[in-house]
C-alpha cells in the first residue's frame, strides 16, 4: 500500500484547485470585449467540471472573484457578478444531479442580498452530494482567509473556549474557510504567481502553470495537468532515497 507521502506519485490528486485566467486576452484577442471572455470562461468552467468528475477527482476549488477584482472597472464587475448568478441558476440542477456539493468560499456578506440567496440555496440543494466538492472562491483572499480563521479563534479565547496554548497548526487549519490542502494548483494564462489565493492551503501543493487561456482549457488540457502531477514526486520536506525507502516498505 502507498504511503501518504506517495499520494501523488500515480494517484488522481484529490484536491485540485485552478486560477482561471486569462478570459481578458482570449477576448481582446479576438477583437471581442473582456466580458465575452468571461462568458467563454464560464463554458469552460462546465467542461472542468465534467472532466473532474469523470476522473474522480473528489474537490475542486475554482478562483472566480477575488478580493482585490473589485479594483477592476466598474461594467466588468457587474458583468462578471451577472455571470455567477447566471451561471448557479443555470447549473444547479446539472450539478445536483450529477452529485456535485457546491460551495461559495469567500467573504459573501459583501455580495448583494440577492446573490447571497442563490447561494444558500445551492449550497443547501446540493449539501448532501459526494461526488464532487465544487468550492467556488467568491470574493475570497488567501490574506482574509488566515484574519478571518485568526479572528474565529481569538473569539474562542475571549470566551473562554480555547486558551492560547490550543492555537496550533492544526486548531488554526480547522477554522480556514476551506480546511483541505490542495495537490494540484493550476493556473491557466501563463503567469507564475499565486495571486493571494489559496495561501495556507497551497503549502505543500504541485503547481503547474500553462500558457492556455482560461477559455481554451478544455477536458484534454485537464487531464494534461493531472498527467504532470503524475509525474511529480511529492516530497514533503524528505528526501527521494527516504521516499524509495517508504514506498518499499524498507
Ligand atoms: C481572470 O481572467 C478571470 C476572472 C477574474 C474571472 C473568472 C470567472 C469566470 C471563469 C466566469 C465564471 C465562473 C464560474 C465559477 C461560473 P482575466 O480577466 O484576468 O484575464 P486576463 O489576464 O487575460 O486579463
Amino acid at each position: 500500500m502507498q504511503s501518504t507521502s506517495l499520494q501523488g506519485a500515480d494517484a488522481v490528486p484529490r484536491h485540485v484547485a485552478i486560477i482561471m485566467d486569462g478570459n481578458g486576452r482570449w477576448a481582446e484577442a479576438r477583437g471581442m470585449i473582456r466580458v465575452r471572455g468571461h462568458q467563454a470562461g464560464a463554458r469552460a468552467v462546465t467542461a472542468a467540471i465534467t472532466e473532474a468528475v469523470r476522473l474522480g477527482i473528489k474537490t475542486l476549488t475554482l478562483f472566480a472573484f477575488s478580493s482585490e477584482n473589485w479594483k477592476r472597472p466598474r461594467a466588468e464587475v457587474s458583468a462578471l457578478m451577472q455571470l455567477l448568478s447566471e451561471s448557479i441558476k443555470r447549473e444547479s440542477k446539472a450539478l445536483h444531479d450529477n452529485g456535485v456539493r457546491v460551495r461559495v468560499i469567500g467573504e459573501k456578506s459583501a455580495l448583494a442580498p440577492a446573490l447571497q440567496k442563490q447561494i444558500a440555496e445551492v449550497e443547501e440543494l446540493t449539501a448532501g452530494n459526494t461526488r464532487l466538492k465544487l468550492n467556488i472562491a467568491l470574493n475570497y483572499g488567501g490574506k482574509w482567509d488566515i484574519v478571518q480563521a485568526c479572528r474565529a479563534l481569538a473569539h474562542k479565547i475571549q470566551t473562554g473556549e480555547l486558551t492560547p496554548a490550543d492555537i496550533s497548526e492544526e486548531s488554526f487549519h480547522n477554522e480556514l474557510a476551506l480546511t483541505e490542502d490542495v495537490d494540484l494548483l493550476i493556473r491557466t494564462g501563463g503567469e507564475m504567481r499565486i495571486s493571494n489565493f489559496l495561501l495556507w492551503q497551497c503549502a505543500y501543493s504541485e503547481f503547474y502553470v500553462t500558457k492556455t487561456l482560461w477559455p481554451d482549457f478544455d477536458g484534454a488540457a485537464l487531464d494534461a495537468a493531472i498527467a504532470f502531477y503524475q509525474r511529480r514526486e511529492r516530497r514533503f520536506g524528505m528526501t527521494s532515497s527516504q521516499l524509495r525507502k517508504d514506498k518499499d516498505g524498507v
